[in-house]
């Protein structure tokens, strides 16, 4: 019946494969290419190439190269035979790599467990990206946190064996004449919560079992932070990633604690499982305290976004307007999915505190997620434009084009935004 999606193998007059057909839903959609992601999952091995008039070649690769990927480091045994496109000449290959790669990086470090992916072995990591790509890195560390005046990330991360951190990377395309200064400055912030055990305030064991992901929101800043370096687009680039480890110990932060913060405002802890928002407030002040065009943020911040929306349609809160607009149709172009939610300026209140300057969480049951990118929105004052992207950085159950697993949610689209607004 052609249904979208569905596949038939039609045999040559040998009886071996002679071709393939794939039921297409409506042309005229360019969300209908996204189907030949599942493509990879359903084929047996061998070359394969698209025939006949297919409008969107590129598309078509490149979704057939985000249903291929394998997360395979922890299989034992012969890498299985796999189906292999051969690509149309008309493909730009390297725009095609570009994008794979970085998906697959945030994939691979989605995926990767926290006992691969501790804050030392996720800093190593960054700091190979870093050099891969030229660009610079620097690191503030542990008790260093605290007399460079990052209160919240210590806060968080210092009951964990592995010492909480804070890391700046930048980077800026080779511009003739030298001159970065006049380059947009673009400035992404990601929640690198390597492991997420809820702290004091522990999580019952279901609702800790996908924890390694918290850090899906720092994988998304670099899987888009690669697409823009190897697009090479001119545009000076940061990209701020607190990374830490939200366990228990003695030292361990605590429900009732007032801490200071970055900003100078301090902040009443109701519940240590709220850690998210707090690493990311020192990290958005930071960010803040040099001009920006546009700030960034992404993060897998609230069980209330999935309530909301559902784990494959991820929030973002904007004031402004017209980004909000341009990033909805790169969204659709490139079927990388989003969802505007706002900024409700009257809940802004459910975060007053009897006794600090503002509490973490709000004391009332509802709107969690935005009541978390309210409280993220205070430590913005500066940047000419702010987002925030509440995401889910997982794919429970395969969708084309998404295996089951980690997925740096948002950052194609966010990328296409980038390339539509400063590419040349
Ligand atoms: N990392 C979680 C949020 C999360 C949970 C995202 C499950 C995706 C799936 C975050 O640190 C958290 O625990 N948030 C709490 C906040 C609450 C204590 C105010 C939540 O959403 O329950
Ligand atoms: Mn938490
Ligand atoms: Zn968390």
């Amino acid at each position: 019946q052609g249904k979208e999606g569905e596949v038939v193998l039609v045999p040559d007059a040998e009886g071996a494969l002679g071709c393939v057909l794939l039921g297409g839903g409506d042309d005229s959609d360019r969300f209908s290419c996204s189907i030949v992601g599942g493509l990879p999952g359903k084929l047996p091995p061998g070359p394969y190439e698209f025939s006949g008039a297919l409008t969107g070649q590129f598309d078509a690769a490149l979704f057939w190269g985000l249903g291929a990927y394998r997360f395979d480091r922890y299989k034992s045994g012969d890498e299985k035979e796999r189906p292999l496109l051969k690509l149309s000449e008309e493909v730009d290959q390297e725009a095609l790599y570009n994008i794979l790669s970085a998906v697959y990086l945030g994939r691979d470090l989605i995926n990767t467990p926290a006992n691969d992916l501790g804050p030392d072995l996720y800093e190593a990591e960054i700091e190979a990206f870093t050099a891969a790509h030229d660009a610079k890195m620097s690191v503030v560390k542990g008790e260093a946190l605290l007399s460079d005046n990052f209160p919240l990330v210590h806060a968080v991360g210092r009951a964990a064996a592995q010492e909480p951190r804070l890391i700046d990377l930048r980077w800026a395309p080779d511009v003739k004449g030298g001159d970065r200064s006049s380059l947009p400055q673009v400035t992404l912030v990601g929640k690198g919560i390597c492991f997420d055990t809820g702290g004091l305030n522990l999580k019952p064991g279901n609702a800790m079992n996908l924890m390694k992901k918290d850090m899906g929101g720092s994988a998304t800043a670099l899987s888009v932070a690669a697409m823009v370096m190897g697009a090479n687009l001119p545009i000076a680039l940061r990209v701020l990633l607190p990374i830490a480890e939200n366990n228990i110990s003695g030292n361990a932060f605590r429900p009732g604690d007032v801490l200071p913060s970055r900003k100078g405002l301090t902040v009443e802890i109701d519940n240590t499982d709220a850690e998210g928002r707090l690493v990311l407030a020192d990290a958005l002040a930071f960010a803040d305290e040099e001009p920006v065009d546009l700030l960034l943020c992404f993060a897998t911040l609230t069980g209330a976004a999935r309530v909301g929306l559902g784990p494959d349609l991820p929030p973002f809160y904007t004031d402004c307007d017209q980004f909000a607009a341009r990033l909805d149709e790169a969204s659709q172009l490139v079927a990388d999915p989003l969802w505007r939610m706002p900024f409700w300026d009257r809940y802004d209140q459910w975060l007053n505190s009897k006794i600090a300057d503002v509490n973490h969480v709000s004391n009332g049951p509802f709107a969690g997620s935005i009541t978390a990118a309210l409280f993220l929105r205070r430590f913005v004052e500066r940047a000419a434009c702010f987002a925030h992207f509440d995401i889910y950085g997982w794919t429970p159950s395969e969708l084309p084009g998404k295996p089951f697993g980690g997925e740096p949610q948002t950052a194609r689209a966010v990328f296409a935004y980038l390339a539509e607004t400063y590419g040349v």
